[in-house]
């Protein structure tokens, strides 16, 4: 009964979403503030909780509070004759002084955001490196990498320029003429421009101010490039508004993967492969393949053999996890599969950003480590 119930919420939340999208379009086109309030997404409005996690926080991420260094992003008059310490030698983004740049709308030291971002973050030193190879030498980066901006990417998210993310421009990216399989991202979408107090000052693309906490946790001991190790890197959720599973924010373009997408009759038989989903009412874990043996558990907790052979664990969500130690535990009770069991959030060396190394194919590696000889 629960289950209908949930399925009922789900179906009246698209139909509105559906007349919301269209009359977002015509707000869009007449330039109408709320135009983003009526497409929404998602039914929580975490703003409150964040709120509140951002005034615990004593340090928090880097581009945030204290680490929100203005002149990282900004320069005020276009040109610079000598750096703050008086000297030529270059930081960050400038290789030398004297420097000067073609001034930019919002004072920006380049005209596209993405341009800005990877100034830094490809290919310097002592800044994560999210573009192809990693000049920083990391095992494996926790969130993988993108190709160059502008190149179609079979790898993971294509990235481009030129993106408009305010109001129904995002959804006109896939939408009404928009192409799926053409369109891109920024890192704006994703990532808060300011800071939002969030782990990656990571947001929803729809609604940025509603934006929950986000349950991505980094190993207390990991300092300096090591806190972007996978194995550095742990999440949870408590299946509720004051933590949610950070794959929450993939649902702002992929809504059609996650809740009853993935189960439509509500019978407990997939037609999409489950992602833990705690706002639409669908968390998983891997003891519930028990009942149908579609799901091997011990296999998963014992960690080795088929699926295993030559790839590491794949990441996992722990419910009840709300720090990187109670987080980085293996219970298949509370053991969940999301989109990072599968795909890195930038994208990766195997096609669809997956998170092993696939030979054409999709073959046991991976999938077995909870699959274990089911289904054959
Ligand atoms: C990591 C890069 C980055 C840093 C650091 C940064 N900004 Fe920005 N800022 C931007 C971008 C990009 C925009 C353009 C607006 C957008 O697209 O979100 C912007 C826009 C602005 C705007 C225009 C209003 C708005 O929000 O759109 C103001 C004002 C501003 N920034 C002030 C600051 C101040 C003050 C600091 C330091 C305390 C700062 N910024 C630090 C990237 C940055
Ligand atoms: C002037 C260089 C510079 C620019 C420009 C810049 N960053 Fe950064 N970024 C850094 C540095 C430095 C760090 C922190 C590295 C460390 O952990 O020591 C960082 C960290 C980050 C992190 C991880 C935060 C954390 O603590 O976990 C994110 C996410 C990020 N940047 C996104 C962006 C985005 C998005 C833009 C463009 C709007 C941008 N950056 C522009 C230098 C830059
Ligand atoms: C701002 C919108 C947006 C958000 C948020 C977003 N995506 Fe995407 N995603 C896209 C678009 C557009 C495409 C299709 C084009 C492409 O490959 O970039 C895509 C494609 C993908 C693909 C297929 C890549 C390929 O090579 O075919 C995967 C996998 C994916 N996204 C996973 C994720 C995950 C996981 C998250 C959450 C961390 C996420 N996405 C969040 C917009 C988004
Ligand atoms: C990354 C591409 C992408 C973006 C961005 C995107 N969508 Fe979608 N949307 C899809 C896909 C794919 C489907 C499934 C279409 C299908 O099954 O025919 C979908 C389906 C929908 C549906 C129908 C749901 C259903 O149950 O069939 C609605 C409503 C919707 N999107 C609204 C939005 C809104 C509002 C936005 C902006 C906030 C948005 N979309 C942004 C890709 C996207
Ligand atoms: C589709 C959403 C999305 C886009 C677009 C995106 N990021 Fe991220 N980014 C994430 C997520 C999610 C994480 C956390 C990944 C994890 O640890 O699993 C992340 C992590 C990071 C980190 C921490 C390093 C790491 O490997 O985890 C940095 C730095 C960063 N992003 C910068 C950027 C920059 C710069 C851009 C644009 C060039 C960008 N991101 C675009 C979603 C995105
Ligand atoms: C169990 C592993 C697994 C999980 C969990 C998973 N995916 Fe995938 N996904 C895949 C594989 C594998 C593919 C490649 C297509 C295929 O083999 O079916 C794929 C393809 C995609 C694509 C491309 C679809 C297309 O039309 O080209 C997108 C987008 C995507 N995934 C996003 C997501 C998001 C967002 C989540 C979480 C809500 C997610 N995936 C969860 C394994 C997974
Ligand atoms: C981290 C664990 C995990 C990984 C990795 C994983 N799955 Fe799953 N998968 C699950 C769980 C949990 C279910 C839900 C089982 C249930 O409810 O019966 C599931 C369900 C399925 C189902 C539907 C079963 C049904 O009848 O409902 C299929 C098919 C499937 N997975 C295939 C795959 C494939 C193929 C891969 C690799 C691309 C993969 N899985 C990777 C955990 C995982």
């Amino acid at each position: 009964m629960r289950k209908q119930s949930q399925k009922l919420v789900a179906n009246q939340y698209w139909l509105i979403g559906c007349l919301a999208l269209i009359v977002g379009t015509f707000l869009a086109s007449s330039n109408v503030a709320s135009a983003q309030g009526l497409s929404r997404i998602h039914k929580d409005d975490g703003s409150a909780y964040l709120e509140m996690q951002r005034a615990d926080k004593a340090a928090g991420d880097y581009h945030n509070g204290d680490l929100l260094i203005c002149s990282d992003c900004h320069v005020m008059h276009g040109s610079m004759q000598h750096n703050y310490e008086g000297t030529t030698s270059g930081v960050g983004n400038i290789a030398s002084f004297p420097w000067s740049t073609t001034p930019s709308p919002s004072l920006l030291k380049f005209a596209d955001p993405v341009d800005l971002c990877v100034s830094c973050h490809d290919g310097v030193a002592g800044i994560p490196d999210v573009i192809m190879g990693d000049i920083n030498g990391l095992t494996e980066r926790s969130g993988g990498f993108f190709d160059e901006v502008d190149v179609l990417n079979p790898r993971g998210h294509n990235l481009g320029r030129g993106l408009d993310n305010s109001g129904s421009n995002l959804c006109l990216r896939c939408h009404f003429g928009g192409d799926f399989a053409t369109a891109s991202v920024t890192c704006l979408d994703c990532h808060n421009t300011h800071g939002n107090g969030n782990p990656r000052n990571l947001q929803w693309a729809s609604d940025p101010e509603g934006t929950p906490p986000l349950g991505l946790f980094v190993a207390s001991g990991a300092s300096g490039m090591s806190r972007y190790e996978r194995a550095n890197v742990a999440y949870g959720t408590t299946n509720d508004l004051s933590l949610r599973e950070p794959t929450n924010m993939c649902t702002d373009c992929h809504h059609t993967l996650t809740g009853s997408y993935t189960d439509q009759d509500l019978n407990g038989i997939h037609e999409k492969h489950p992602s833990y989903d705690s706002e639409r009412g669908f968390p998983n874990d891997i003891d519930q393949g028990l009942v149908r043996g579609t799901t091997n558990p011990a296999h998963w907790v014992a960690g080795t053999g088929q699926g295993f052979d030559g790839t590491e664990r794949v990441p996992y969500v722990n419910e009840g996890g709300t720090d990187y130690a109670t987080a980085h535990v293996i219970d298949s009770s509370t053991n969940g599969v999301l989109c990072f069991s599968c795909h890195k959030a930038h994208g990766s060396a195997s096609a669809f950003g997956l998170v092993w190394t696939i030979n054409g194919g999709i073959d046991n590696k991976g999938c077995d480590q909870c699959h274990l000889g089911e289904g054959r």
